[in-house]
């Protein structure tokens, strides 16, 4: 997958490409290139394996070329065709060295392609994009607009794509189908992106296009075209909240976004809670309400997925729904039986998600409901739904998603409150849970204040290369959420198990060498989950807890981090917010990028 930036405009084009690939950067840094041209078409191109930063030096490194390169594309990658090399980090270009490309995305076909133009091109890659490149040469009719209809009519897949040409500075075509593909507009020329936060510190417009429309930026304008008519369409202005972040005084953005929870929880819930009323008050939750459904299906990846499964929890619980969470990818595996009463959710922080965007384009296909929660405002995800919510959580710059999961979490839980009351659930007891949740950021900072507590013992821990995390109920995909963050940041092998399950064979593996990190708070499972936790501890394993302040069996436990003394509700979000600090602590013990752990990106818009 690459990540595509590219701007016209009066000024230098080189600085401007660095700046928007390193904010492109948290979706993909295994490389990163650039291509400027100026206006009377003499080339600059730049390549750099790793980070954007070594591709930023290169680029300062060339300072005493002062020439004006006011046309430039450029591209931050994660590989998927083809290894992490020099020659797949080249510059994707025709064999007459005329068009220059960027793509996000995967062509399916390219082999084809690259099958009926070997005679005539020699492929210098093993990429789906350097096909494109060919491709353009080959279909060529004079007139890029029309050549770029043309090579879309050929492409299967999914792709954003941008085009210089070296005999035309000042233009860039590009076209779209699934992937995003943005163009802004600031006062020193017009950007395009491949995500708005890119954008947002740069222009101060932007206009999302659509599936198989095409941009053509010419004589400092852009125009958008659909099926080769022209499309009239208002620009956004770009929102505050839009843009990333400073860093602070924290090391990493991860660590940041842990500690912006308690503010992030303000947001998402503002216009949708009242909690002096103590009411849920919100349009598409109303809308929901009325909605004739039977059962709800949560389909989504990654942590999305465990948040997709602490809601289903809430669903069965509040609103006595039946509802099942399902991995994207394996729902694009199963035959998929349409019901016309079921509630289709579909969770993603980016909104981008190939996985979560297929098996969208299947259930719509199928005319069935669809639901989306998402964070990025305007992604395809979010476009596609019928009805959504958005999570509200702020730019979520890096890898991990933490912030954006406990938004996931809330607005799950504010959906299965909204369908309950409308069903069986009492109003007395949708106002004792509103009253309890109002609690919550005051507990997610008391969390967050045992920081150093929490690192300490991570700091034990990171000793050890293999780890269990146990939990019942709610907290069996909380521990998966939790095993999920530390492999994903520490690289430590985590795996997580309902507790009930370990006997049934994990318990093999238990020993004074694997540890075994449990989430118990007070409840219904307690006692259960102890008896679990004590045949662990019989074969020596260390134990490490997750337990409610007022637990008084203290004589049980190594080493603890209390979650906090009211319910086992909020326990799921304080268990959550412990685990990331846990994780991160872990990561940083280890001394690992936390913020870029290694062969992942935050956005996967690839199968
Ligand atoms: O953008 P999405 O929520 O759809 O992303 C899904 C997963 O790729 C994502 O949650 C991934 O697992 C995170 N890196 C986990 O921290």
């Amino acid at each position: 997958m690459c990540w595509i930036f590219a701007y016209v405009g009066e000024t230098d084009s080189r600085e401007k490409l660095v700046n928007g690939l390193k904010m492109l950067e948290y979706r993909g840094y295994d490389s990163a290139w650039m291509v400027g041209l100026t206006n009377s078409s003499e080339v600059f191109i730049e390549k750099a394996v790793g980070r954007v930063s070594a591709l930023a030096t290169k680029v300062a490194s060339k300072s005493e070329d002062t020439k004006l390169y006011t046309t430039g594309i450029a591209h931050t990658r994660w590989a998927t065709h083809g290894g992490v090399t020099e020659a797949n980090t080249h510059p994707h270009v025709s064999t007459n060295e005329r068009f220059y490309i960027v793509h996000n995305g995967i062509i399916e076909n390219y082999k084809e392609i690259k099958a009926s133009l070997e005679s005539d091109h020699t492929f210098y890659s093993q990429t789906d994009t350097e096909v494109v490149a060919k491709l353009i040469e080959s279909l060529y009719d004079g007139n890029l607009k029309s050549t770029m209809e043309k090579v879309a009519a050929k492409l299967v897949g999914a792709y954003s794509l941008a085009v210089i040409d070296r005999e035309n500075p000042g233009t860039i075509v590009g076209i779209k189908l699934w992937s995003p593909l943005i163009v802004g507009e600031a006062t020193d020329g017009i950007y395009i992106s491949s995500d708005v936060n890119a954008l947002a510190a740069l222009a101060e417009s932007y206009t999302i296009l659509e599936d198989h429309e095409m941009i053509v930026i010419e004589d400092k304008k852009y125009s958008i075209f659909l099926a080769g008519e022209q499309v009239e369409r208002a620009s956004q202005e770009v929102e505050e909240g839009q843009k990333i972040d400073e860093l602070w005084n924290f090391t990493s953005y991860t660590e940041k976004e842990i500690f912006d929870i308690p503010s992030v929880l303000e947001n998402v819930w503002s216009g949708r809670i009242n909690f002096e009323t103590k009411e849920i008050k919100n349009e598409t939750l109303d809308a929901l309400a009325e909605l004739d459904i039977d059962r709800i299906c949560i389909i989504s990846s990654g942590s999305s997925y465990y948040a997709g499964d602490i809601g289903g929890y809430f669903f069965r619980k509040f609103a006595g729904i039946p509802c099942q969470a399902i991995i994207s990818s394996e729902f694009l595996a199963d035959t998929f039986i349409p019901e016309k009463k079921t509630l289709y959710v579909f969770l993603s922080q980016s909104g981008e998600t190939a996985d979560v965007r297929e098996s969208m384009k299947i259930v719509k296909a199928k005319g069935c409901m669809t639901f989306g929660i998402v964070n990025v405002v305007g992604s395809t995800i979010a476009r596609m739904a019928d009805y959504g919510l958005y999570s509200h959580a702020g730019v979520e710059v890096w890898v991990a998603s933490t912030k954006n999961v406990i938004a996931q979490v809330w607005v799950l839980l504010m959906v299965a409150v909204a369908l309950g009351k409308s069903r069986d659930m009492q109003i007395s007891d949708v106002r004792d849970l509103i009253a309890e949740l109002s609690e919550l950021p005051d507990k997610i900072s008391e969390t967050l204040m045992q920081g150093p507590h929490i690192k300490k013992l991570a700091k034990k821990y990171s000793n050890y290369d293999d780890m269990f995390v146990l939990g019942r109920n709610y907290f069996y995909p909380v521990a998966g959420e939790a095993s999920l963050k530390c492999k994903e940041l520490s690289y430590i092998h985590c795996e997580a198990y309902s507790a009930g399950e370990l006997k049934h064979g994990p318990l093999a593996l238990v020993s004074p060498k694997f540890p075994t990190m449990v989430f118990n708070p007070m409840g219904k499972f307690y006692s259960k989950t102890v008896s679990n936790v004590q045949e662990v501890a019989a074969r020596e394993g260390p134990i490490l807890w997750f337990i409610s302040k007022n637990d008084t069996h203290n004589e049980l436990y190594t080493d603890t981090i209390e979650l906090s003394e009211t319910s086992e509700l909020l326990s799921v979000f304080t268990g959550l917010v412990s685990s990331y600090l846990f994780a991160l602590y872990l990561a940083e013990a280890l001394w690992r990028d936390v913020d870029k752990p290694r062969n992942l990106a935050k956005s996967v818009t690839v199968e």
